[in-house]
């Protein structure tokens, strides 16, 4: 059974372009297997700022921690295990100020954990462990052009999941929703056909 992991990390939950835009992937995706498992999480919900207990207890090795270490890290053990477990990741990205959303970069900061989901190697780089899986990207923004000089989001979204192990990453593009919402639509449902005759 394919399992499908989806992210929503817009604060909007209405008339938000990411959501939608995921949304219509987890669609296509359900229709192409079936029988798959989808699990929708809420980044703003889900995760929360790394503190200082939290990032010691993520670098200690995990024979050695404590049990208050281990209860700091459960909510990150599942968030990163949902990852793990995952074949396909859809991610919904709100752009803002030129960026991911706070909510995002928080998910991914809870997900990405030495020994779990990357590890360093003896070259002093690192090697990622969620390995395996396909990720789509579907990325709203307002008026910022996706893959032009102002856009930081995708190009730190495609590095960072390549250092967890996600190399095939598919973006789907919701850009300048501030122009008009059927285009918008249109554009999603041209590249979304595209990508699931
Ligand atoms: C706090 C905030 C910051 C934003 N910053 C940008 C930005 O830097 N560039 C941009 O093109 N749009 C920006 N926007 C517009 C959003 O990217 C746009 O509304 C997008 O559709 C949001 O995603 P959503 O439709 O999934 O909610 C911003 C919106 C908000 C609320």
């Amino acid at each position: 059974m394919i399992r499908i992991l989806h992210v929503n990390s817009s604060a909007r939950t209405i008339g938000s372009a990411s959501r939608a835009g995921g949304e219509m992937v987890v669609a296509a995706l359900v229709a192409r297997h079936e029988g798959a498992s989808v699990t929708t999480r809420e980044a703003a919900a889900e995760a929360a700022f790394l503190t200082e207990d939290w990032i010691e207890a993520s670098f200690t090795s995990a024979d050695a921690r404590s049990g208050e270490q281990n209860d700091r890290l459960a909510v990150s053990d599942r968030l990163a295990k949902e990852v793990l477990e995952a074949d396909i990741l859809v991610l919904s990205v709100s752009m803002y100020n030129f960026n991911i959303s706070g909510a995002m970069k928080t998910w991914i900061d809870q997900i990405a954990r030495p020994g779990l989901t990357f590890r360093p190697d003896p070259e002093h780089t690192y090697v990622g462990l969620a390995t395996g899986k396909v990720a789509y990207l579907v990325v709203a923004t307002g008026e910022t052009p996706i893959g032009g000089d102002m856009d930081f989001a995708t190009p730190y979204l495609k590095h960072v999941l390549g250092f967890l192990g996600i190399t095939d990453v598919t973006f789907v593009s919701a850009d300048m929703t501030v122009t008009d919402n059927a285009a918008v639509q249109n554009k999603l449902e041209v590249q979304i056909r595209a990508l699931f005759p």
